[in-house]
């Protein structure tokens, strides 16, 4: 390994696990003073929690800090600097619509949060292992803007895991993840290889084996990275009616889930028990992520080619391909917010509900972007034609999906938009050193 982590300047929400349960908040700042943005940062800047005590840490909370690239530009930075940031970032996620799929429902004219259009500019991602911790934290932001004009909160989403523990369509979440180099301990069964620590975290090598870095000064980049963020709104009432209609029983109704994830809803992998859920097995981490595909099931008979997970993180199934899946990884921080459906619910109640992701990636092009576009909404890759992800993909152009099944492949048709998007933008999240090296610029002001 090149160097070792450098954990006292790299944000927590990087490295550490969320607590559970969990609540958590985005609140969003717009600027229209640089003077008063910087005070506001220089304010939070002693509250950012670090990933240095991320395995074991002191306190159940964090704050962190994220800029959009109109935030950074209202800031002041210098055009050279900003001109060096990634095309994604520079344009900012509701310009990239056609290429991610957020047409027809998931236009950014129907998005409710101020994402996208640059429209906000500061944002300080709260978690938390308590409301009352999340408050507490919620108050260091308070503190910090009032009195300051020329700076505004503009919106605040509350997010967590609803009582259930499962996201809003039933699943068990959280359970892979990538292992990176250098983070301390050792990968557990089925995170493979450790990722050089550049996929994640500019100023470290990646798996193209050069150094990933940022526009401007070192000091700039150094520890930072980018999150991807979707605010997705599921349709909880109109997924649950689509597997009613595909099976009669309760049993029949899993498998059909199961089919499109590529694991039951408890978390267990299908691709280790494909006819039967295991709850138990589900929840011991050292067996739930233990599998690969291109050996095992190379014609996805226990995990379809086309189920949810498999697609976003074919693991070893395109070793033998153009594609390299390992330059296209995504570190995932997700969380729900709205309500729960009731499980009894006869009717749609109309409620807002969703997940949202934060996706982290040095690269935003190379990693989310070409997630989103090559495998969650086109089939090409695995020979499926325009064929999008049954859970999360645009129905835009084509709405069926297909497993293989006994003793005749299974072809589902009429899948609806399970999700929409509400929301998305790519944010840089700088290394606490960057983050005063922010304040401290004073060009033009
Ligand atoms: C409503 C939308 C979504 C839901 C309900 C959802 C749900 C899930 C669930 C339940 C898992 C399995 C748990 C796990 O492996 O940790 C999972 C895995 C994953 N999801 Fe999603 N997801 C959604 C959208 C997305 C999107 C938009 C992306 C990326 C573009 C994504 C990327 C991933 C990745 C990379 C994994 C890990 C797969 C693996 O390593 O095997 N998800 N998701």
């Amino acid at each position: 390994m090149e160097r070792p982590l450098e954990l006292h300047d790299i944000q927590g929400t990087v490295l550490r696990n969320r607590p559970m349960p969990y609540y958590g908040s985005y609140v969003l700042f717009s600027i229209d003073d640089p003077k008063a943005a910087k005070t506001l940062v220089r304010r939070l800047v002693p509250y950012v929690t670090s990933a240095a005590d991320w395995e074991n840490p002191a306190e159940n909370a964090w704050i962190n800090v994220v800029f959009t690239f109109e935030g950074l530009k209202r800031l002041g930075l210098d055009p050279s600097i900003l001109a060096g940031f990634p095309i994604e970032f520079k344009q900012g996620m509701a310009a990239r619509k056609e290429f991610l799929g957020d047409t027809g429902d998931s236009d950014p004219q129907h998005w409710d949060m101020p994402h996208g259009n640059n429209g906000f500019h500061i944002g300080m991602l709260v978690m938390a292992g308590s409301e009352a911790l999340r408050d507490e934290k919620l108050a260091i932001g308070h503190n910090a803007i009032a009195a300051l004009k020329g700076v505004k909160t503009i919106s605040r989403l509350d997010v967590g895991i609803p009582p259930t523990m499962r996201e809003h369509f039933g699943y068990t979440d959280g359970l892979s993840r990538p292992f990176i180099e250098g983070e301390g301990g050792e990968p557990l069964p089925g995170q493979g290889t450790p990722f050089k620590p550049g996929e994640f975290l500019l100023g470290y090598e990646n798996e193209l084996g050069v150094m990933a870095t940022g526009p401007g000064p070192e000091e700039l980049w150094r520890n930072g990275t980018y999150i991807s963020i979707r605010k997705l709104r599921q349709k909880v009432f109109a997924f649950r009616q689509y597997l009613k209609q595909q099976a009669d029983t309760e049993d029949g109704q899993e498998f059909v889930a199961a089919k499109m994830m590529g694991r039951w809803r408890s978390g267990c992998p299908m691709a280790l028990s494909p006819d039967k859920d295991n709850p138990e097995l589900a929840k011991d981490k050292y067996l739930n992520n233990d599998f690969a595909y291109l050996n095992d099931d190379p014609d996805g008979k226990k995990t379809p080619e086309g189920s949810h997970i498999r697609r976003v993180n074919p693991r070893d199934s395109l070793d033998n391909t153009a594609t390299n899946s390992r330059l296209h990884k995504l570190l995932r921080r997700g969380t729900a917010y709205g309500p729960v459906l009731p499980a009894d619910a006869t009717e749609d109640d109309g409620q807002d509900r969703g997940l949202v992701l934060a996706l982290i990636n040095a690269n935003p092009g190379r990693q989310f972007e070409f997630v989103q576009s090559q495998w969650v909404n086109d089939g090409d890759f695995i020979s499926q034609g325009r064929r999008t992800d049954p859970i999360v993909g645009s129905r835009s152009q084509v709405d069926d999906y297909v497993y293989p099944g006994k003793p005749a492949r299974k072809h589902i048709t009429g899948l609806p938009d399970f999700a929409v998007t509400r929301g998305g933008e790519h944010v840089f999240l700088p290394g606490l050193n960057g983050l005063k090296w922010l304040v401290d610029y004073d060009r033009n002001l």
